[in-house]
């Protein structure tokens, strides 16, 4: 595609371009992909309602522009490699004209079964190449994915469906992770207990792990693919769609209890999300790209689904964990396959590191070419090792910040192109113009400053709303500041004007790349009959970056390991395993201040063990309480 910027100097063109004149630049971007008919506006907005519109008018379906305008040249193509959780395994290859076929007939199926455009489809699936075969066949007939990472829990479930009102579920009998086998039919079953809404689930099987099926609503995904094959599998044409019209709800936790329904649409998420994928990876035609996320999050909906297939990239999916056989897993993998782009996490990166250097040796990793790096700022150390050891001092790193939010990457280095620094994000991608602002609510100007991040110009891919509650995202992301959207994120800009996010500035918290609210965790731990009260908060870990601090009250803890794995188990099943906290503290009282609001400042300070730096404490209601905590802590370290 030829929206490729090629050296530093276009760069600045394209940016100094998107910047004066937004609207033709986004054109011609836009001109690159397929529509069944041309847009009337580039651009409406207005930051206050928020009322954002990309490409009024133009009619299109992002299937045609991920599938069928790749197969006249390219159908042959690798569109997906399947690596399985275990290796002894047999991969899979589907070529862009086998990827389609399988979109059709899978589209068929979810008419067959009454999915109609506008109907939402909630989607719990290991990740398998029938993961991405459903999220097109939605998007094929209209129908809105909600995605639901496997690692939730069957509550959380239920709260996403209901909250969408999902008609269709569709799951597998079981899915592998590592040495585990995850009972996911069993989970949506006891979810399903509580969700009106759902009237058909399709279950794939995977792993045999025996399943109930419920006769009338639930159904095989096998079965319902022979009845549209015996019907000749006859083609299934791409519903035409406004530009406007939602694609996904993705549910991403907040500083508020309960995580909220991000919608991203059709026209502005395919364009920003081919164009960054193109630029980001500087991806050119033959290479594999390996993106080790999973589905589930936002990273896995637009770099492993729509920016490669958009751009007719093979794109490799993984089934499992960078641990399992062994910490070597992930070099097998770029071995065997020739991966020329790796795309991962500081996480995976750090718990790789601390299995040592002996599971590359041996490897041949001279393949890569460009190596990416999401979710959470990657620390100088882990980045180092990344450079010397994966990419052999040779293979650029693009250190990419975004947000479920923005749809794709906002802030990134071009490798190859823009200068990179560890732990910097570097430069706005065109269209991009991001801006720091201090407590006050004025903009900082110059260099070497530091402040709150925000946008001040609605790029494409950003979200639109929040299922069933505009007025949710206005309050979120667009009341901090006026006439900006708020990230949330703290940010430095150096002397050069390079951009390095330093962590969040809310309450949530960011643990092994995911996100977690403290109040939705706070919820779920209070809802546990011996807790009184609790407070969370984050803490330095060395390999998840954040770990999980919780402070709790509880009624009585004659048996306080009894009590700990209780309230372990309640997050489990209220959240999921992804949200446990690492540490539990049991506290007679919390540090408050006189109008009772909880000093987590405090508390951040104590379980960071930096006890020098605690600030004023006479303004609580009781400061010997902090005197408590400290003991009780220490206690706790030893
Ligand atoms: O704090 C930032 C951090 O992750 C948050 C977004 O999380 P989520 O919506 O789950 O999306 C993650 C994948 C896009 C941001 O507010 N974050 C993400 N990427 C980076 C980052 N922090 C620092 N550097 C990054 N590259």
């Amino acid at each position: 595609m030829n929206f490729q910027i090629n050296s530093f100097e276009e760069y600045q063109d394209a940016y100094k371009k998107s910047v004066e004149n937004p609207e033709q630049f986004w054109g011609e971007i836009a001109d690159h992909f397929f529509w069944k008919r041309k847009w009337n506006n580039v651009l409406n907005w207005n930051f206050t309602e928020p009322n954002i519109k990309w490409f009024e008018g133009g009619k299109l379906n992002i299937t045609e522009n991920c599938l069928d305008r790749h197969i006249y040249q390219n159908g042959d193509t690798p569109a997906i490699i399947w690596e399985p959780n275990d290796p002894t395994e047999a991969h899979r290859i589907l070529t862009y004209k086998q990827l389609l076929a399988k979109v059709e007939q899978f589209a068929n199926v979810l008419k067959n079964n009454n999915v109609r455009k506008g109907d939402r489809v909630c989607i719990y699936l290991p990740m398998v190449p029938e993961l991405v075969i459903a999220i097109l066949a939605c998007a094929r007939i209209g129908a809105i994915h909600s995605v639901v990472f496997g690692g939730f829990s069957a509550q959380s479930i239920a709260d996403r469906i209901n909250d969408a009102e999902c008609k269709l579920v569709i799951t597998a009998d079981g899915g592998f992770r590592g040495p585990k086998v995850l009972e996911l039919k069993s989970i949506v079953d006891d979810a399903l207990m509580q969700c009106k809404s759902v009237e058909k689930v399709i279950v794939l099987t995977r792993s045999r792990t025996p399943v109930s099926m419920i006769k009338g609503r639930d159904v095989w995904w096998e079965d319902e693919i022979k009845k549209v094959e015996t019907q000749d599998n006859p083609p299934c044409p791409a519903e035409e769609m406004d530009s406007e019209d939602p694609l996904f709800v993705l549910y991403t936790s907040g500083s508020t209890g309960k995580p909220k329904g991000v919608v991203h649409t059709t026209a502005g998420y395919m364009v920003y999300t081919g164009y960054t994928f193109s630029n980001v990876f500087q991806y050119q035609p033959g290479e594999v790209y390996f993106c080790t996320a999973d589905i589930g999050w936002i990273t896995g909906h637009s770099y492993i689904v729509y920016g490669p297939l958009s751009q007719g990239a093979t794109s490799l999916m993984f089934e499992g964990v960078p641990t399992y056989p062994d910490a070597g897993r992930f070099w097998d993998i770029v071995e065997k396959y020739k991966v020329n782009i790796l795309y991962t996490a500081p996480t995976a990166i750090r718990s790789l590191m601390a299995f040592g250097d002996s599971f590359i040796e041996g490897k041949d990793l001279s393949s890569l070419k460009k190596l990416g790096s999401v979710g959470e700022p990657i620390n100088k150390e882990a980045w180092e090792w990344y450079h010397e050891k994966i990419g052999r001092g040779k293979a650029p790193i693009t250190d990419t910040w975004w947000q479920t939010e923005n749809g794709g990457i906002l802030i990134a280095p071009l490798p190859g192109i823009t200068p990179t620094i560890p732990s910097y994000a570097m430069l706005p991608l065109p269209g991009v113009q991001p801006c720091l602002m201090d407590e006050n609510g004025n903009e900082l100007e110059g260099n070497d400053v530091s402040g709150n991040l925000c946008i001040k110009f609605p790029w494409p891919g950003m979200l639109r709303t929040t299922w069933g509650d505009h007025e949710r995202c206005r309050q979120t992301y667009f009341t901090a500041y006026k006439n900006m959207y708020f990230t949330g994120d703290g940010c430095y800009r150096s002397p050069e004007g390079y951009y390095r996010i330093t962590g969040r500035v809310d309450d949530v918290l960011n643990v092994s790349g995911h996100r977690i609210g403290t109040a939705e965790l706070e919820n779920a731990i209070n809802m546990h009959s011996d807790v009184v009260e609790s407070a969370i908060v984050g803490y330095p870990h060395p390999v998840k970056g954040q770990g999980i601090y919780a402070y709790v009250i509880a009624n009585h803890h004659i048996d306080a390991e009894g009590t700990r794995k209780d309230i372990l188990q309640t997050v489990t099943r209220l959240i999921g395993a992804i949200a446990k906290p690492d540490i539990i503290q049991f506290v007679t009282d919390l540090p408050k201040t006189r109008s009772g609001k909880i000093m987590r400042r405090i508390l951040r300070k104590i379980a960071e063990g930096e006890l020098s730096s605690l600030g004023d404490t006479t303004t609580l209601q009781d400061p010997t309480v902090v005197e408590k905590i400290i003991e009780g802590a220490e206690k706790l370290r030893k």
